[in-house]
């Protein structure tokens, strides 16, 4: 055995252990310096499909591949030392069989080094959730607001607003939950149903613009950093940063402007 020091990060078995305890932190990230940043404050990281929206600039998240899932994975693995990482599978690597679905996540795992994967779970999904599980792979699903649904869906809008669609996500979760995921993530749906779906599930329900009783929360990190201008109404910005970052460029567009820019051979030093 070599003496190469080896931190332990958190696991699946323990994110499920804390239903009903200590909120869990989870927060997205696509690239090392991020997430070494989060790593001090986060249970768990997910390197999310979401990266295609706000990486990449696409405008959903059905053009991501699993090359780049796999890319942005290695990247965030480096950066953190402690929190469980968890890399979405996305659309079209894992709907269609069980088998499919094994051979992609199986690849993001062998690539990356991350500890679990996360699919959006519709009512097909806990056959494929069992296989995986059965297999080796911690899964964790995704109820309520599918992102890669979204043309089915017809948008990016709360889900659940009917009786048969809140009844069809609480179904949805516990067969998930009894398939095998170790956590699920509820998003875009009613206090109440979130609430609902937190009591009949026996694994931590991770909300994102859903309800504080959730087990849980998770934010695409750059919308709650403020990054963006136009966010979705329930995040919270917890820092201005494309106002920072406007003033940072500009201050050194005026000096380099001016010839007054500092940096020379003799300050060419890593600190
Ligand atoms: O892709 C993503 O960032 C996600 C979160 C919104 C949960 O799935």
């Amino acid at each position: 055995m070599s003496a190469q020091k080896f931190m332990a990060r958190k696991t699946a078995p323990e994110i499920t252990g804390r239903k009903g305890g200590d909120p869990i932190v989870c927060l997205t990230a696509y690239d090392a310096p991020t997430a070494r940043i989060l790593d001090d404050h986060c249970d768990l990281i997910l390197v999310g499909d979401s990266v295609g929206m706000v990486v990449h600039g696409l405008t959903t998240t059905v053009g991501v591949t699993l090359e780049m899932m796999i890319l942005h994975g290695q990247a965030v693995m480096r950066g953190s030392n402690q929190a469980l990482v968890v890399v979405d599978l996305p659309f079209g690597y894992y709907e269609d069989s069980p088998e499919r679905a094994f051979k992609s996540a199986a690849r993001v795992m062998r690539e990356t080094g991350c500890q679990a994967v996360k699919i959006e779970s519709g009512s097909y999904a806990a056959e494929t959730i069992a296989y995986l599980v059965e297999r080796g792979i911690p899964v964790m699903s995704h109820v309520g607001l599918r992102p890669q649904s979204m043309n089915v869906l017809g948008g990016f809008r709360a889900r659940g607003r009917t009786q048969k669609v809140a009844d069809e996500i609480v179904e949805n979760a516990i067969a998930a939950a009894q398939a095998g995921s170790f956590a699920v993530v509820v998003e875009g749906v009613s206090a109440e149903l979130a609430n609902k779906v937190t009591k009949a599930v026996n694994i931590p329900t991770i909300g994102i613009g859903a309800s504080a009783g959730c087990d849980g929360q998770i934010l695409v990190t750059p919308d709650m950093l403020g990054m963006f201008e136009r966010v979705p109404k329930f995040v919270k910005k917890f820092a201005n940063l494309e106002d920072v970052v406007r003033d940072a460029v500009k201050t050194y567009a005026d000096e380099v402007k001016s010839r007054e820019f500092p940096g020379d051979a003799q300050t060419y030093k890593f600190s």
